[in-house]
């Protein structure tokens, strides 16, 4: 991004994003890990930049979220915000830092906003967190919800399975999608529900929904680095799109280098000082 476009920029925030959907603007939120993707993510216009607990799939190799510690986040958080300049920097609440009691969730989102830097946190679930969302937000702090699919409960799922697929699990989730707007939520993640009912719950709140394997009906799209860069083993799932082969161009950047210095081709007079 040039210089003059990077000065036009109004720096994103929470309430920014709901005028956005008013506006009919759609939200971009990407996650990342550590200061270069930060950097890269806000050059790149990206209104919010998740520190995710994907972070522990994707950079800490768990096979799961449900390892991920508050150490481990705010760790990320402290290098990410080292990027951040015009996005909003929001941080993923690990499993086990808000479950236990209410006082226990205010204290960890605290510490993500004064220590780590944050701006908003995000939690999983619906009528158990609102007690939660209702305290942080009373206490300043900007929350976003995320329904559907909520990786921390996977082994109440048995897995990452599509939800509200029936009718009695679509009515329970638009249910705790108003509650949580009702409990303060600035903006709601939708993650592996038909894209029927996120248009439903996008069209029932004056909240911006972020889908992710939930349609083109929400108010904003939210990917995760690795996925949309092509950095991680395997087939890419079908709600992601790699939009560059990163990966793979690393592994070839890496083995010019061992090549041309085992052929003595590297350094060359050039690289000499
Ligand atoms: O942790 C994460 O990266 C997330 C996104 C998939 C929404 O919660």
């Amino acid at each position: 991004m040039s210089e003059e476009i990077e000065t036009k920029r109004i720096k994103i925030t929470a309430p920014g994003l709901i005028e956005k959907k008013a506006r009919g603007e759609k939200i971009v939120m990407l996650t990342a890990y550590d200061y270069p993707a930060a950097r890269l993510a806000d050059r790149a216009g990206v209104d919010v930049i998740l520190v995710g607990d994907t972070v522990g799939i994707m950079s800490l190799g768990e096979k799961t979220t449900i390892p991920v510690t508050m150490e481990q986040i705010l760790h990320h958080v402290k290098a990410v915000r080292q990027g951040v300049r015009f996005s909003l920097l929001l941080a993923d609440m690990p499993f086990g830092s808000y479950q236990i009691s209410v006082e226990e969730a205010l204290r960890n989102a605290t510490a993500l906003i004064k220590e780590g830097g944050a701006h908003a946190v995000k939690l999983e679930g619906g009528r158990p967190v609102l007690e939660s969302i209702r305290r942080m937000t009373e206490a300043g702090i900007p929350v976003v919800g995320h329904l559907g699919l909520t990786p921390q409960s996977y082994h109440t799922f048995g897995g990452n399975k599509v939800q509200g697929k029936d009718e009695a699990a679509a009515t329970q989730l638009l249910e705790d999608a108003l509650a949580l707007e009702k409990a303060g939520a600035f903006a709601l993640v939708l993650e592996l529900i038909p894209a029927s009912l996120a248009t439903q719950v996008s069209q029932s709140l004056s909240i911006p929904t972020i889908g992710i394997g939930a349609g083109s009906g929400c108010d904003g799209q939210v990917q995760v680095w690795n996925d949309i860069l092509g950095i991680y083993p395997g087939k890419p799932l079908r709600h992601t799109k790699v939009y560059a082969e990163i990966g793979e161009a690393t592994e070839r950047a890496i083995r010019a280098f061992a090549d041309e210095t085992r052929a003595g081709h590297f350094p060359t007079e050039e690289n000499s000082l």
